[in-house]
Formats: C-alpha cells, structure tokens, sequence
C-alpha cells in the first residue's frame, strides 16, 4: 500500500513541479497570459486524475481488506459448524459496484429472462437498462429543466439587451460615419429617411434663396442641368460647405454637420429633370455627368478605393 501511495504522490508532486517549473519559464520568454494559464490547468487536470487514481487505489484496499475478514468470518462459522448466512454485495466492493454498471441477469439465470425470441442463435433477453445510463438519463430530464429555467429564459433578455446596446451603438457608428463624411468621399443618398432629411433642410434655410422646387430666385436654379460650380454631387457639397465667396451663398459648415450637408446635397440632386415652373434662366455650365450620373460616381470611388 504505503509503495503504490508513495509513487502517486511522487508522480502528483512532479507533474505539479514540472507544470510550474514551465509557467515560470513560459512568463519569463514572454509568452502569453493565457499559455502559462493553460500549464497551470493541465497541472490541475494532472493533479485531478492523480487523486482519482488514489480513490480507486482506496476502493481497492477496503474491497481486499472486506475479502479478507469475510473469509475469516466464514472459516470461524465453518469451524463453529453454524450456518453461513448469504451475503448481498456490501457497498464499496466490485459486485456493487457491477450491480450499478449493468444490473445484469447472472449468466446462468438467464433463462428466467428470455423473451423466447431467437434469430440465427441470438436470443433476446429482457435485460434491465444498466443503472448509470438510466440515471443518467433521468438526470438530463431534470437538468433540462433547470437549464431551461436558469439559462435559456434568461439568456433570450440577456440577448436582447444586447440587441439594444448593438443598436444604439450602430447608430452612434453611422452618426460619426455619416459625419466624416467631406467632398471627397460623399455620395448620392437615395433613402428616403436622408432625402426626407434633406428636404426639411432645404425648405428651411435654401428656398428663400432657391425656392421651395429649386427654380431659383435670389439664388441660381438648381433643377436645371447647369452648374456654374459643378454638378457632381461632391461639387454641390463643397459649394454648400465653403460657399461662395463674395456673393450671398454663405459657407454652411458652421450651422450644419456633415451628415446634414450630405442630406441636402442628396435632396438638390432630385431636383434635376423636375422642370419647376418660371425658372430662373440657367446659368454657368452645362453639366453632364461622365456616362450615367451614379455609375460614373461608383466607377471612380472604386477606383480610388483600390
Ligand atoms: C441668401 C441667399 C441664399 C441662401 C439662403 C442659399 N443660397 Fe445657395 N446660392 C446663392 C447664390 C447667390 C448662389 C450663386 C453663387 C454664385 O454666383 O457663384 C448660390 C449657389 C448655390 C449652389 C451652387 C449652384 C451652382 O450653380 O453651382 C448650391 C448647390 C447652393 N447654392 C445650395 C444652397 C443650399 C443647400 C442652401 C441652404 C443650406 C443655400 N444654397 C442657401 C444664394 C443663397
């Protein structure tokens, strides 16, 4: 006994030593948190299967010493000439322990449980399920409900809080995209929250100017195709950001961000075709964009996004 319990602790001592003795090394060299940690739990792990092996050696020293004074008990009745009383399998010893594992029929009782069904030889017997699959069984029943209780329910709120926090977040994400947007990298927004967005800006600071259909007044018509500062949609954003100096076209990027520019920008482009009535005759250039007005747009982000 004292042998087999002295190599194990020889053998739990030196693979938490050696998992140690390598931790220190792994930090030392610089390598991750997380390697020395993974060390730290296979020393565990190691640790853990030696005491496992100790139980059973455990198990097996009170079987034996059980077997032992079992015989003496029935040499000493033998000698006596008494009786000897039949013996169910004591816990902490093998048959017990086989009962919980298979909950067999013994080999020559198993007559008493043939169903009488046979194929080619192989009779069918109406064996017990062995007893930890069973349990084992029930308990999957059981912590199926716990877990339904405990887990699942209150994860579906844990993910849609987290829903929420994502949303909020990826509005805040498209607020500051939409913010750093400049002359350079703007585009045509074609949704109706942002051209809706447009409008209300455009009808409250442009029409005095513009007019509400963008015919123009004070202000050059903006429905035509002629452009005396250029009819890309990143012209009319820089014009609507700097202005124009010397004449009555202020620069807006003091009173509007970037996103509401781009709105507005967007909202002008939709004039174009719309031929409002009394138009301001044109003035400047005729604009014509490169091929159709967005592919040619595309084509040259792409090309600058390379
Ligand atoms: C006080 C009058 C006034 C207001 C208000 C005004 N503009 Fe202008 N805008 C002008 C004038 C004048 C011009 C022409 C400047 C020039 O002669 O170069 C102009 C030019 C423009 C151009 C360039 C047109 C072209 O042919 O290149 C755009 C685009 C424009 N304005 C958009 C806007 C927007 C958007 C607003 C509102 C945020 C606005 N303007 C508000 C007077 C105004």
């Amino acid at each position: 006994m004292s042998r087999l319990y002295k190599s194990s602790l020889l053998f739990g001592g030196f693979s938490l030593s050696a998992g140690l003795a390598f931790g220190q090394e792994a930090s030392a060299s610089g390598v991750t948190a997380d390697e020395v940690l993974n060390v730290i739990l296979f020393a565990i792990v190691a640790l853990a299967l030696v005491a496992l092996l100790l139980v059973i050696l455990l198990f097996i020293l009170v079987q034996n010493n059980q077997k032992e004074r079992e015989v003496a008990k029935i040499a000493e009745l033998k000698a006596q000439g008494k009786e000897i009383p039949k013996m169910g399998p004591a816990i902490l010893s093998w048959a017990w322990f086989k009962d919980i594992l298979t909950d067999n029929v013994a080999l020559e009782d198993e007559d008493s449980i043939d169903l009488g069904h046979e194929y080619d030889g192989i009779r069918e017997l109406d064996n017990n399920l062995p007893p930890w699959w069973k349990y084992g069984f029930y308990l999957t029943i059981v912590y199926a409900l716990v877990y339904w209780f405990v887990w699942h329910e209150p994860s579906k709120e844990m993910y849609e809080e987290e829903m929420e926090i994502a949303a909020v977040a990826k509005a805040k994400y498209q607020e500051q995209q939409a913010n750093s947007t400049d002359e350079n990298t703007v585009v045509m927004l074609t949704d109706g929250v942002s051209l809706a967005a447009g409008k209300e800006v455009f009808e409250m600071l442009c029409a005095a100017c513009h007019r509400v259909d963008g015919g123009g007044s004070i202000g050059p018509n903006l429905a035509d195709d002629y452009w005396l500062h250029g009819g890309d949609i990143k012209d009319v954003f820089r014009t609507i950001k700097y202005g124009v100096e010397g004449k009555q076209m202020i620069a807006w990027e003091d009173q509007m961000s970037a996103k509401e520019m781009a709105e507005v920008s967007s909202y002008i482009m939709t004039f174009a075709g719309t031929n409002p009535p009394d138009p301001k005759e044109p003035e400047g250039e005729l604009y014509t964009p490169a091929g159709s007005s967005q592919p040619a747009v595309d084509s040259v982000q792409a090309t600058a996004g390379l």
